[in-house]
C-alpha cells in the first residue's frame, strides 16, 4: 500500500475542483511536485450512469508522472460508491479517497461531501461498499465538523473505526467555510484520536498550509501528523513543495508550460468531442503575475486574451515590465 512507502512528514496537493486538473498537476509536478496527488472530486452517480460516465472519466483522466495519485470520489449512493470503487481499480490510481467535507451548496444539498457529517451512518455505508469493491486503499477526507466545532469529538472517532488507509482533516466546521483561522489547536487531541483508535491510519492535516517552510514547522510542533495537505498555498507560490523562492523569469516559463499543456489538453478533449471548460487560464494569471509594479494592469491585458497564442504574443513582448 502506497501510503507506507512515503517519506515521513509527506506533502499532498489538495483536491481542488477546476484547478487542480491533469494540466494543473503537471505544472505543479514541473515546479516540485508534492509526495502524492488527489484528482478534483467526481460524483459516484455520475460515473455510475451511462450519460455522465464519460465526463466523470476525463475529470479522471491522469499523465504519467503523477504517480502516486488518488482519485477523490463523492455522493451519497452507497451501491454508486461500490459500482465506481470496482472501476476505479482498474485506471491506475494508487488509492481511492471519500469527500466529506466539501461545503458546497449544490454538493451538500444533494447529501454528498460535509452532508456526510450530519448523516453518519449513510457515511459509513458509502465507506463500506467502496471498501468492498476495491483492494486500492480507501481514505476519507473531511472537516471537524458540520455546524459546531465540537462535532469532531463523535464524527473523528465514527470515520478512525472504519479501518481508513489514511484521514485528511481540514481543521474547520463546514459552517466556518475558510472564514476563520484552522483549528490547529485541535492537533493534539485528534492524534490521541488517532492513537488509540486507529494507531494504522495515516493522519493529515490540512487548513492555511502555505508552503514547505511551514510543513517543516509543524512537523515539528506535532511530530506524529503523518502528512500535510496544502492548497490555496499554490496560488501564492507554486513552488510551494519545495523551499525556493521563483524569481519573474521562471514564473514566466512556468505560465508558458501551463499554455503549452492547456493546448495539448484541447487537443485531446477535442479529438474526444469534448471541450476544455473555460477561456484560457483566467483564473491563474495571478499565480505567475502578481506582485510587482502595474502586475494589476497587465493581468487586465491578459484577461483580454481569447487565445493561448494571444497569451503567449503578450507575455513574450513584455519583458521590460517582467524583468523590471
Ligand atoms: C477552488 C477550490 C476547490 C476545491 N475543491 C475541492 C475538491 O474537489 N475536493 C476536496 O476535498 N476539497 C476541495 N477544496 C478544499 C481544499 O482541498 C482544501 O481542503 C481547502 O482549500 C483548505 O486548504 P488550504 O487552506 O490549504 O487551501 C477546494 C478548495 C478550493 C479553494
Amino acid at each position: 500500500m502506497f501510503w507506507n512507502d512515503l517519506p515521513s512528514k509527506f506533502t499532498i496537493l489538495a483536491p481542488m475542483e477546476g484547478v487542480t486538473d491533469v494540466v494543473f498537476r503537471q505544472v505543479i509536478a514541473r515546479a516540485g511536485r508534492p509526495d502524492v496527488f488527489f484528482t478534483e472530486f467526481t460524483n459516484v452517480s455520475s460515473f455510475a450512469s451511462e450519460k455522465g460516465r464519460h465526463d466523470a472519466l476525463e475529470r479522471l483522466d491522469t499523465a504519467k508522472n503523477e504517480s502516486p495519485i488518488v482519485a477523490q470520489i463523492w455522493g451519497k449512493n452507497p451501491e454508486h460508491f461500490k459500482e465506481t470503487a470496482a472501476a476505479l481499480g482498474n485506471l491506475g490510481f494508487s488509492g481511492l479517497d471519500i469527500n466529506m467535507g466539501c461545503p458546497d451548496k449544490h454538493v451538500n444539498k444533494a447529501g454528498g461531501g460535509a452532508a456526510m457529517i450530519k448523516t453518519p451512518e449513510l457515511a459509513v455505508e458509502c465507506i463500506k461498499q467502496a471498501k468492498s469493491a476495491t483492494k486500492l486503499p480507501v481514505s476519507v477526507k473531511t472537516r471537524l465538523g458540520f455546524t459546531y466545532l465540537n462535532e469532531y469529538k463523535t464524527w473523528l472517532p465514527l470515520l478512525l473505526e472504519q479501518n481508513l488507509a489514511a484521514l485528511t482533516i481540514h481543521l474547520r466546521t463546514r459552517k466556518e467555510m475558510s472564514k476563520v483561522p484552522a483549528h490547529y489547536e485541535i492537533i493534539p487531541e485528534i492524534v490521541k484520536l488517532r492513537n488509540s483508535l486507529a494507531p494504522e491510519t495515516k493522519l493529515i492535516i490540512n487548513g492555511d498550509i502555505k508552503d514547505k517552510a511551514q510543513i517543516e514547522k509543524l512537523a515539528e510542533k506535532y511530530p506524529e501528523v503523518d502528512g500535510f495537505m496544502i492548497g490555496r498555498g499554490v496560488f501564492e507560490n507554486p513552488y510551494c513543495f519545495t523551499n525556493h523562492d521563483p524569481d519573474r523569469e521562471e514564473l514566466k516559463k512556468l505560465f508558458l508550460y501551463h499554455l503549452d499543456l492547456f493546448d495539448i489538453r484541447a487537443k485531446e478533449l477535442e479529438s474526444r468531442g469534448s471541450r476544455y471548460p473555460d477561456e484560457p487560464l483566467k483564473h491563474f494569471f495571478k499565480i505567475y503575475f502578481s506582485g510587482f509594479n502595474g502586475s494589476k494592469e497587465f493581468r487586465n491585458e491578459l484577461m483580454k486574451c481569447k487565445s493561448t497564442n494571444e497569451l503567449r504574443k503578450i507575455v513574450q513582448k513584455s519583458t521590460s515590465i517582467l524583468n523590471q
